[in-house]
């Protein structure tokens, strides 16, 4: 049976107190809306409708961008008029058969598998509502029973609810599944006479129930699934819940978190066996670190595969960008080091303190231990890169490349101009700014000579007058 997804990201999001609308605010580092888009994408839908009104064109942007080759509908609703009104816009473009899955764009953390248990609730011939019990209802739809607790009658807008509704705890979730063609029939027929003025999505249920379609429920495994944002707080609250989840998930595979409220996942984290990740790290986009990894405390690791058994020390940067950053066996990183995108570290490579590499390449067992700068090298095994060395490798209009061969010694303070190369085994003095290839073996030495002046007196201080 076809499957139609309606996702409505239209509504203002006014306690956000935002220019930017609601739905692109971010949870683990990904917009509410592409949550939902990217979640219900795995389940076998014919097409996937957003229905955008407020800050439609900076919405759509962002979601056609985020998922290029899914094509997404996107529908407008202008004015904003209700949910009801909200999907009623969507009747043009969904068919005249099957299922329409309804969700909120501002409900991120919804899971294929509830939205999937809705779907197949629904069977093509009921109305699936996706309810919770909640301690303090107050604000929701209520789940308006018959005396038997059985059939479900309608749903009661909480401000529309008498004080006898009100006491009721089960809510609506803002989640539904229709036969579309039923859906649309009772779309046609909403009004605005209630106690907000809107054409409420949810009034379709007492039609249903009149129309002898049977109306059933279904529950979410987990709370958090159902959790709508409308406010910082309430985004700051679903973010650390769902923080938390993740690291729990991390803990039972045998990660051990220094503390589980103090870690950040913004994508997808790997890891292989005995990892140990100290306090305030984050974890962004595609993260992979194999067995015995160390990460100090206050790392942020972007798009980077950490090597089995490499230590990553406090506050390091690792930013691998589109291009992907690695880091090698062994290998020693840090404290505040920042690899950037295109680095590639092979075994046991050192990197110390405010050690800045880009786009390069060290072999097996490289070091460049404190204050330098590596950018589009080439760098051979063994090489000792000098504190304060740099490779200038832009000359303010190209970028060109420093090869530097195996077991080659770069003194403390030295300059490589780019493009140049340094054979295997040579030494270059410190200090020296090296324009010209170096020859294998050899030692370049490019500064003036020291000179000292014997008898040299220092100025004395005139006395005031
Ligand atoms: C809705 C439900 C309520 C349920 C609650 C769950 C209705 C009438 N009520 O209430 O029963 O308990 O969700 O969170 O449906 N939107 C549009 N266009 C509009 C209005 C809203 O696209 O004209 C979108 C919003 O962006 C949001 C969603 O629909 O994503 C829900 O709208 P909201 O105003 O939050 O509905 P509630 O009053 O919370
Ligand atoms: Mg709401």
């Amino acid at each position: 049976m076809s499957l139609s997804i309606v996702i409505m990201a239209a509504g203002k999001g006014t306690r956000m107190k935002s220019a930017r609308p609601k739905v692109l605010h971010k949870l683990a580092g990904q917009p509410m809306l592409a949550h939902v888009i990217g979640t219900t994408a795995t389940l076998a839908a014919q097409q996937q409708v957003v229905i955008t009104g407020h800050g439609a064109e900076m919405v759509e942007s962002a979601m056609r961008q985020a998922f290029a080759q899914a094509p997404l509908k996107f529908v407008r609703q202008e004015p904003q008029l209700g949910t009801g009104h909200a999907v009623q816009q969507a009747v043009p473009v969904l068919p005249d058969d099957g299922i329409t899955l309804i969700l909120n764009g501002d409900t991120p953390l919804i899971e294929a598998s509830t939205a999937q248990a809705l779907v197949d609730a629904c069977d093509g011939n009921h109305l699936a509502l996706l309810t919770i019990r909640l301690p303090d209802p107050t604000g929701y739809g209520r789940i308006v029973r018959d005396d038997s607790g059985v059939k479900v009658l309608g749903i009661v807008e909480h401000k529309d609810a008498s004080a006898e509704q009100r006491a009721i705890n089960e809510v609506y979730t803002g989640m539904m599944a229709a036969p579309t063609a039923q859906l649309k029939k009772w779309l046609s027929r909403l009004n605005n006479n209630n106690a907000q003025g809107e054409y409420y999505l949810t009034d379709v249920v007492a039609m249903a129930q009149a129309d002898g379609v049977q109306v059933v429920a279904a529950q979410p495994r987990d709370e958090v699934e159902v959790l709508g944002v409308n406010s910082p707080a309430q985004l700051a609250d679903l973010e650390r819940r769902h923080q938390l989840a993740q690291a729990n998930r991390l803990m039972e595979a045998g990660v051990r978190l220094a503390d589980p409220a103090r870690f950040d996942l913004r994508g997808q984290l790997q890891c292989g066996q005995d990892v140990d990740i100290d306090v305030n790290c984050i974890f962004e986009g595609a993260v992979q670190l194999g067995d015995n990894v160390q990460i100090g405390a206050n790392c942020v690791i972007r798009n980077a595969v950490i090597g089995a058994g490499a230590v990553i020390h406090p506050f390091t940067h690792i930013d691998g960008d589109t291009q992907g950053a690695t880091v090698g066996e062994g290998s020693l990183i840090g404290p505040f080091a920042r690899l950037r995108p295109g680095a590639q570290l092979g075994a046991e490579v050192h990197i110390g303190n405010f050690v800045e590499v880009k786009n390069s390449t060290l072999a097996k067992g490289a070091k460049a231990n404190h204050l330098a700068y590596l950018g589009d090298a080439t760098v051979g095994e063994r090489v000792n890169y000098g504190a304060g060395s740099i490779t200038a490798n832009y000359d303010g209009a190209n970028k060109h490349r420093t090869v530097i061969g195996n077991d080659v010694h770069v003194g403390s303070n030295c300059v490589l101009i780019a493009p140049v190369s340094l054979g295997d085994g040579a030494t270059i003095g410190g200090g020296s700014t090296i324009s010209k290839d170096v020859p294998a073996g050899q030692l370049a030495v490019a500064r003036a000579k020291q000179v000292s002046l014997a008898g040299w007196q220092r100025p004395q201080k005139t006395k005031a007058k």
